[in-house]
C-alpha cells in the first residue's frame, strides 16, 4: 500500500500544534509517482495549509500534473474527508472519477470519488465568454 504508507509517513511530520490534529495525504500521478503532504499550521491560524495542498504542491514542483488516486489519513473516529477548498484544489488536477481513499492509522476505511465529494465543481466552462 505505497499510497497509504506515503501519507502515513507524511502525517507524522505534520505541524499541528494548534489543533493537535495531524493529517497526511498522498496523490498518485498518471506516471505512477507518489507525492505526499501534511498539514502545516501557523500561529496566524488562516495561514495554515492542509495536507492535500502540500501533496499537490509537491507534485506540481516535480513537474507532474495529473492525479489518478488520492489517499487522506488522520487519527480520528470517523475518517477525514478533504475540506471544501481541498476538493476544489484536487479537481484542478484530477477527474471526477478519481478515487479518494479515506484512511485511519490502522489502514484504509473506504473510498469515494472526487465527483461525489464535489458535485458541480467550478470549472473552465464557467469562464467561457457569454
Ligand atoms: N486538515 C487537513 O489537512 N486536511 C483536511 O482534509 C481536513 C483538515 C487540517 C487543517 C488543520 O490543520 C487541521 O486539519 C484541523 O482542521
Amino acid at each position: 500500500m505505497p499510497l497509504f504508507e506515503a501519507a502515513r509517513q507524511a502525517r507524522e511530520n505534520a505541524h499541528a500544534p494548534y489543533s493537535g490534529f495531524k493529517v497526511g495525504a498522498a496523490v498518485r500521478t498518471e506516471g505512477g509517482q507518489i507525492f505526499a503532504g501534511c498539514n502545516v499550521e501557523n500561529v496566524a491560524y488562516p495561514e495554515g495549509t492542509c495536507a492535500e495542498a502540500g501533496a499537490i504542491a509537491a507534485m506540481i514542483a516535480s513537474g507532474a500534473r495529473r492525479i489518478v488516486e488520492v489517499l487522506v489519513i488522520a487519527d480520528s473516529p470517523v475518517p477525514v474527508t478533504p475540506c471544501g477548498g481541498c476538493r476544489q484544489k484536487l479537481a484542478e488536477f484530477a477527474d471526477g472519477d478519481v478515487k479518494v481513499t479515506l484512511a485511519v492509522l490502522s489502514g484504509p476505511v473506504g473510498s469515494i470519488t472526487l465527483a461525489e465529494l464535489l458535485p458541480g465543481a467550478f470549472n473552465t466552462d464557467h469562464l467561457e465568454p457569454r
